[in-house]
């Protein structure tokens, strides 16, 4: 019926072939995860960044953290023993780009928020050898200086949402000063700010009340990393943890 002979002397031609072979099997193994629901398993807890975190994560991806940290306990003992329980897609949902990697210099971060305290993220970024000696990590003592710019922020919750993070209008809107309020906990709005993102720690993160550093925002960052979910009560699979 088909000359298999021509294929295999024609080597532009098997190419072709072989390129069709392979979206077949790229096709069904892809397409699927579009449309079925279970893609990614919905879970309690997840909101997403608030503007002063949104911001330390942009520190994070231009600061090339990633180059040395992942975001993704994979589901092997060791892993699981060592950062806790292993990640679920549904925690990186809102991350665009997510900021999973797999080139580990520096230990995981997934789940690093709550592990250690403001301050020893403080001396720990803007001198590692000062809290870990053997620590092969550079020193990033500038994000103490560097003030937060922030002006931009409601665009970057407006482009955010355009990737599907559902932001709101009234969280655009209050970008700003939600940003503020969750830097400088003494100031207005506080109280609106948290019943905008369940759960967000309002607090001076850098030490340095008067300010909005990149700092701050940085630490706000790391201190939420894998903190929405509750482990002690997820069950995988369990209907309660579908919203
Ligand atoms: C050249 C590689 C490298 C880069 C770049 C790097 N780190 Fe690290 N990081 C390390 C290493 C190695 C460790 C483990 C030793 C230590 O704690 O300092 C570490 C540890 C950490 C820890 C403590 C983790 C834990 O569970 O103990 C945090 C938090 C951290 N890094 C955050 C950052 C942030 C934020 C950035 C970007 C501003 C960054 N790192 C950039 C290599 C790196």
């Amino acid at each position: 019926m088909f000359d298999h002979g021509i294929l295999e002397r024609h080597s532009l031609l098997l190419v072709v072939g072989i390129l069709i072979v392979v979206a077949i099997g790229g096709i069904v193994e892809i397409a699927p995860l579009f449309y079925l629901e279970s893609t990614i398993e919905k879970v309690q807890g997840m909101r997403p960044y608030t503007p002063l975190e949104l911001a330390g994560r942009a520190i994070y991806m231009r600061e090339g953290c990633y180059l040395c940290h992942s975001q993704m306990i994979r589901p092997l003992r060791d892993e699981v023993e060592r950062y806790g329980h292993y990640s679920l897609a549904a925690e990186s949902m809102y991350d665009h780009p997510f900021q999973w990697g797999s080139k580990r210099t520096g230990p995981d971060l997934a789940r690093v928020g709550g592990k250690y305290s403001d301050e020893w993220h403080r001396a720990h970024l803007a001198d590692p050898r000062s809290v870990v000696p053997e620590s092969v990590m550079p020193p990033y003592v500038f994000l103490e200086k560097n003030e937060l710019r922030f002006d931009d922020i409601a665009d970057s919750l407006r482009a955010n949402r355009i990737v599907g993070v559902p932001y709101t209008e009234d969280m655009i809107a209050n970008a700003r000063a939600d940003l503020i309020a969750q830097a400088m906990p003494d100031a207005n709005g506080v109280d609106a700010f948290q019943k905008r993102y369940p759960k967000a720690s309002a607090r001076d993160f850098d030490g340095d009340p008067k300010r909005i550093s990149e700092m701050d925002a940085l630490i706000a960052y790391l201190q939420m990393l894998g903190t929405l979910v509750d482990f002690s009560t997820y069950k995988a699979d369990a209907p309660e943890n579908r919203r």
